[in-house]
């Protein structure tokens, strides 16, 4: 797989990254599911180097699965992981699905999370490591100095942020610098394009989109609004049905440019992301084999300017983010 610089004199990585959270979060479980030890070990194989968990995923199983997976091969990745999110629990302990999870951004927590993650992981060295949500009740700089304290202690590489604005992305980059922005960019979520991309290229960060495939959608995989209780699509407002059947006139567009190519649908949505900029590097999510072979072959797919123009002028969906 070609490979791209995460940001300035930054890890080289392949140009397509795997995002774990599905595998024990968000999306429900699915019977069609491989281990996910082997879709990570996959991953490596296919050149997919930017391995992406957070500690909110599960919680905390996420990092458990892909430090097992990632046991005796550590140096062949990037390993990036998240903090300052947490999950509402059930009075059994269980996470709450109908509740999206709270930031805590606080020193403390951050502290006592770094640590937890290098434990859960089985690492010595997060290579990136992110400030899951901007925390309103905590300075972005109290946030960031604890992550900036946890670099020079030699436990974190390098820091990224999740959901920044402009704005605290510059009061962040004035405690230390920021090498990588994780927010959501797809075919169907292309804010950041004006905003934080650019503040990117400006400051030498890397771009890495979350939910690259409009958490599947996009692929064409998911026509119909059929998602069980656990599934955090079954209360997203876009995966509604009304909405979701106004969308696939999205999912339409983005197959017939595939169809040019003799590409899936994911690997033009895919496509279309790593089109953006030279330091994009999009993680899709996949707990299938198959599916994670398909999203690698995206890197090595040019659209034309025309199939790019005809995709830029899609219209904006129907429905919320969240
Ligand atoms: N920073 C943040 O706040 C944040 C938020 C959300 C996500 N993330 C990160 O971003 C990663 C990716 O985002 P995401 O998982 O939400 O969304 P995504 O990558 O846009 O889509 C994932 C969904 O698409 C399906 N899928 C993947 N490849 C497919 C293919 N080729 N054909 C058909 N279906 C396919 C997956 O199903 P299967 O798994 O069943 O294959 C899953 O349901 C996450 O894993 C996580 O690491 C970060």
């Amino acid at each position: 797989m070609n490979e791209r610089t995460l940001w300035n004199d930054g890890p080289r990585v392949g140009a397509i990254g795997l995002g774990c959270m599905g595998m024990t979060w968000a999306y429900g479980t699915d019977p069609d599911s491989d281990d996910p030890a082997a879709v990570i070990a996959g991953a490596l194989g296919l050149g997919v180097t930017l391995i992406d968990t957070s500690d909110v995923y599960g919680p905390f199983t996420n990092e458990e699965l892909v430090g097992r997976a990632l046991a005796g091969r550590r140096d062949e990745v990037t390993l990036a992981t998240k903090g300052g999110l947490v999950a509402n629990l059930l009075p059994d302990g269980t996470p709450d699905p109908t509740r999206l999870p709270y930031p805590d951004g606080s020193p403390g927590h951050l502290r006592d999370a770094i640590d937890a993650s290098l434990r859960r992981l089985g690492v010595e060295h997060i290579d990136l490591y992110y400030l899951h949500r901007p925390d309103p009740a905590t300075p972005v700089e109290d946030s960031i100095g604890v992550l900036a304290d946890a670099v020079r202690a030699g436990k974190i590489g390098a820091i990224g942020v999740s959901e920044f604005s402009v704005e605290q992305l510059d009061r962040a980059q004035a405690v230390h610098p920021i090498s990588a922005v994780q927010s959501e960019l797809s075919l169907w979520t292309r804010d950041h394009l004006t905003t934080t991309l650019p503040w990117c290229v400006a400051h030498g960060a890397g771009f890495v989109p979350f939910s690259p495939l409009g958490r599947g959608f996009l692929t064409g995989a998911f026509r119909e609004a059929a998602f069980a209780p656990d599934d955090f699509r079954a209360r997203n407002p876009r995966f509604r049905p009304e909405n979701l059947a106004a969308n696939l006139a999205i999912v339409d567009a983005v197959e017939a440019v595939a169809a040019k190519y003799d590409a899936t649908a994911a690997q033009a949505a895919l496509a279309w992301v790593l089109a953006q900029g030279e330091q994009v590097v999009p993680i899709p999510g996949t707990r299938r084999l198959s599916r994670l072979a398909e999203n690698a072959g995206a890197a090595a797919l040019q659209l034309r300017p025309e199939d790019l123009a005809s995709l830029d002028a899609l219209p904006a969906p129907a429905g919320a983010r969240y």
